[in-house]
């Protein structure tokens, strides 16, 4: 198939390119390199030894969208292409639902003007808001989100479930929960802006000597250790899941969706524990008080993606904190990052 990776060079969307490459599809990106760079495509190519087609382009601008789907016959979108920072979201909510919502308005309606009706969507565990129970399975209802970010996630799943059942389309959601780790190649790889937000990107930067300590959100949790305990998953793992959904969209299925996580869930102290073991490097934290917002556990039941789209996580804890590790290594310090506490 021949499919548009909108966000392409973006963290998941590069792995996604990788994946897709390597099982023999067509890969076109576009991406306004808002959070990416555009050495992503050159290094795409180097590990697959494949080509690739992209076009520096915002989803905010309608006529570069059209010209897009003028050019390239697509048989399915696969919709990375969004902003993603939580903090920022609840700073600037104009900004969040503007980028993400209009641009994904445009990007449907070019997909109708081109007779596209095909579409796999990045969702997020965060659109179960506080669960019942843990492990969420995919039957658990939508919840109430704690921040813009979240609410863009759930307000797109509702648009395309909507556009979905209107139009006849073929629509996949794929709920990620916690993706960590890189290609093992370490040439692609997240690369936050300013201090992380997220555990994984936090720890390498701490163990490459760029922040002094990690600090620990809580350690009064009812968990067996008292910290977070949350669903990370490699992220070529996650890339895979995008290229099994392809099988789903392939039997024109309407509308599916499908958590995306191991179905194990890790405390923030066995991260740690597992980065220092596998790495030899040792990672100095303190205890602070939690973060507003968090909950204790979040966690998948990720069966229905096994059962339907063939789809199995191959990659372990070891793998992530090693493939984290490396790709920071390649990456090396950040010479403009200010330390902090
Ligand atoms: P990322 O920021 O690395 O990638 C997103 C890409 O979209 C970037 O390359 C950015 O430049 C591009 N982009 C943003 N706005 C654009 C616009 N208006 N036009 C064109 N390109 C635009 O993020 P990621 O971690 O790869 O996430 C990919 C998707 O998965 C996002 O939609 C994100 O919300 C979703 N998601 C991510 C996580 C996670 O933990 N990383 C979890 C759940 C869901
Ligand atoms: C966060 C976002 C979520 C988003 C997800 C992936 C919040 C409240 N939630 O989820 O919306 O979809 O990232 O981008 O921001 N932790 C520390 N110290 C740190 C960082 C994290 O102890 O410096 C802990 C957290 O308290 C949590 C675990 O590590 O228990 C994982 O945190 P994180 O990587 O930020 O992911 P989530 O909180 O699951």
């Amino acid at each position: 198939m021949r499919i548009l990776v909108t966000g392409g060079t973006g963290y998941i969307g590069s792995h996604t390119a990788v994946e897709l490459l390597n099982a023999g599809h067509e890969v076109v990106i576009f991406d306004n390199l808002s959070n990416s760079d555009i050495e992503v495509v050159d290094k795409i190519k180097k590990i697959t030894g494949k080509s690739l087609v992209f076009y520096y382009a915002d989803m905010l601008d309608k006529p570069a969208l059209d010209k897009i789907f003028d050019q390239e016959p697509i048989d399915c979108v696969i919709h990375f292409a969004g902003l993603k920072a939580v903090g920022e979201s609840v700073k600037n909510p104009y900004l969040y639902y503007h980028n993400n919502i209009v641009g994904t308005l445009n990007l449907i309606e070019a997909m109708q003007t081109h007779g596209v009706t095909n579409m796999i969507f990045s969702s997020s565990a965060t659109v179960y808001g506080t669960p019942k129970s843990v492990p969420i399975d995919e039957t658990f209802e939508k919840g109430q989100c704690v921040n813009p970010y979240g609410w863009t996630k759930s307000m797109i799943e509702q648009i395309l479930t909507d556009i979905q059942r209107a139009n006849a389309w073929n629509v996949v959601l794929l709920r990620y929960f916690n993706p960590i780790g890189a290609h093992p190649s370490g040439l692609i790889g997240e690369k936050p802006n300013g201090v992380p937000n997220n555990l994984m990107p936090y720890i390498t930067q701490v163990a490459i000597g760029e922040r002094k300590e990690l600090g620990v959100f809580g350690n009064d949790y009812d968990t067996p250790d008292g910290t977070g305990i949350r669903d990370y998953i490699h992220v070529v793992d996650l890339a895979n899941a995008h290229v099994c959904a392809l099988k789903k969209i392939g039997d024109r299925s309407g509308l599916s969706v499908y958590n995306i996580g191991t179905g194990k869930g890790y405390s923030v102290l066995e991260v740690i524990r597992n980065f220092e073991k596998v790495n030899g490097i040792p990672i100095p934290y303190s205890i602070r008080p939690r973060r507003e917002g968090d909950l204790a556990s979040y966690y998948a039941n990720a069966d229905k993606a096994k059962r339907e789209l063939g789809w199995q996580p191959k990659y372990g804890i070891e793998d992530m904190v090693r493939d984290s590790w490396n790709f920071q290594q390649m990456q090396g310090r950040s010479v403009s990052s200010e330390q902090d506490s």
